[in-house]
């Protein structure tokens, strides 16, 4: 033990053992609901890690059970239908699962933030943009209305809305869907969570507005080091944006690795089928895109082998009997599958 001032300054604060462990860590994260065509897994023992700083796509066909992985992570999932049964979601050091209900709602819109797909349903309508960016400022952050209100703009401004302090003013219907897509990323960062959570966040925008909007998020979380999962069912727009990269099919993950070996290389033929289908940002612009052929898995009859047989061209009799487990196939590249394609 010494007295050593300078020692005493350096002690690490609580919690800062874990500094090294990733910001977000899921493990075997199992998702199911109770319909009237039985109990379904949405989400089956998906497990991913997201470091501070760091961006993590999620990609897959519509029902993969992207959405409802995050609706879990921000434990939104409505019970009584609906219920996590399994698994750990380990947010700095702390397991989301364990929380109260009040604990959580501290997290949510604080530590870790959403945005959603469709700005419109978020946004009231009846509210000027202003009013609705910094209210929460105000609220969270104990700042007065007129500080909430420059932060407001200097938010909106961030986001690069022309002209932000005068549009303050403005209702949601006067913005374009970008322009309301880029408030909606300043109001989730209003609060400087450390975690964001972007569900397909730019799939109801043209190309190009995706590409701008996509940029300013990129460089926010760049800016303030926050951690970013994009989830999104086209591959193709996130190629630039991603470190990491995992395909999710029929809830579980099928390939994850670091973007440039999975748009290398991928292994999984399910990713090999979505590249196929998506025009390629750097390829010939005449290239012919291949659509995956076959209807995604029903959760309520899911076959015992892999999800992905009855669609897949290199299936060999043990695809059919028996699921493969997501395996390390060297420098971080792990893939469910038994073929070598
Ligand atoms: N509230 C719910 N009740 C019943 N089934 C649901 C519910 N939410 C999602 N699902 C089912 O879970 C599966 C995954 O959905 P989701 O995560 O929304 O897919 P996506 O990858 O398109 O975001 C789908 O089959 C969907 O029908
Ligand atoms: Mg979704």
């Amino acid at each position: 033990m010494t007295t050593n001032s300078s020692a005493t300054l350096e002690r690490p604060k609580a919690g800062s053992a874990t500094s090294s462990a990733p910001l977000l860590r899921v493990r075997d994260l199992t998702t199911r609901f109770r319909t009237d065509r039985g109990t379904i897994t949405s989400v089956d023992h998906v497990s991913f890690d997201v470091a501070a700083g760091e961006t993590l796509a999620i990609v897959g066909e519509s029902g993969s059970g992207k959405s409802v992985t995050s609706l879990s992570i921000m434990r939104l999932i409505a019970a009584p239908a609906g219920r996590i049964d399994e698994g750990e979601i380990l947010f700095e050091g702390q397991d989301l699962l364990k929380l109260s209900d009040a604990q959580m709602r501290q997290i949510r819109g604080n530590r870790i933030a959403m945005i959603f797909q469709e700005p419109m349903s978020s946004l009231n309508p009846g509210l000027t943009i202003g009013k609705q960016v910094a209210e929460p400022i105000q609220l969270h952050q104990g700042k007065t209305w007129k500080e909430a209100y420059q932060d407001a703009a200097e938010l909106l401004a961030r986001v690069r809305i022309p002209d932000a302090a005068n549009r303050l003013n403005t209702y949601p219907h006067q913005f374009s869907g970008g322009m309301r897509q880029r408030v909606m990323i300043a109001m989730a960062l209003a609060c400087r969570p450390r975690l964001i959570i972007a569900d397909e966040p730019t799939t109801a925008l043209d190309v190009t507005v995706q590409q701008q909007v996509l940029d300013v998020l990129k460089e926010l979380t760049r800016e303030t080091n926050s951690a970013l999962i994009l989830i999104t069912h086209d591959l193709g727009v996130v190629a630039r944006y991603a470190d990491r990269v995992a395909v999710m099919y029929g809830g579980r993950i099928v390939e994850t690795a670091p973007a440039l070996p999975l748009y290398g290389e991928p292994k999984h033929p399910y990713t090999l089928g979505l590249m196929a289908s998506i025009p390629r940002l750097d390829g010939d612009p005449h290239q012919r895109l291949v659509p995956i052929e076959g209807q995604p898995p029903d959760l309520s009859r899911m076959p015992p082998g892999c999800a992905f047989a009855p669609r897949c061209k290199y299936a060999i009799e043990r695809c059919r009997a028996e699921r493969p487990p997501l395996t390390d196939v060297g420098a971080g590249h792990l893939k469910a599958c038994f073929v070598e394609v």
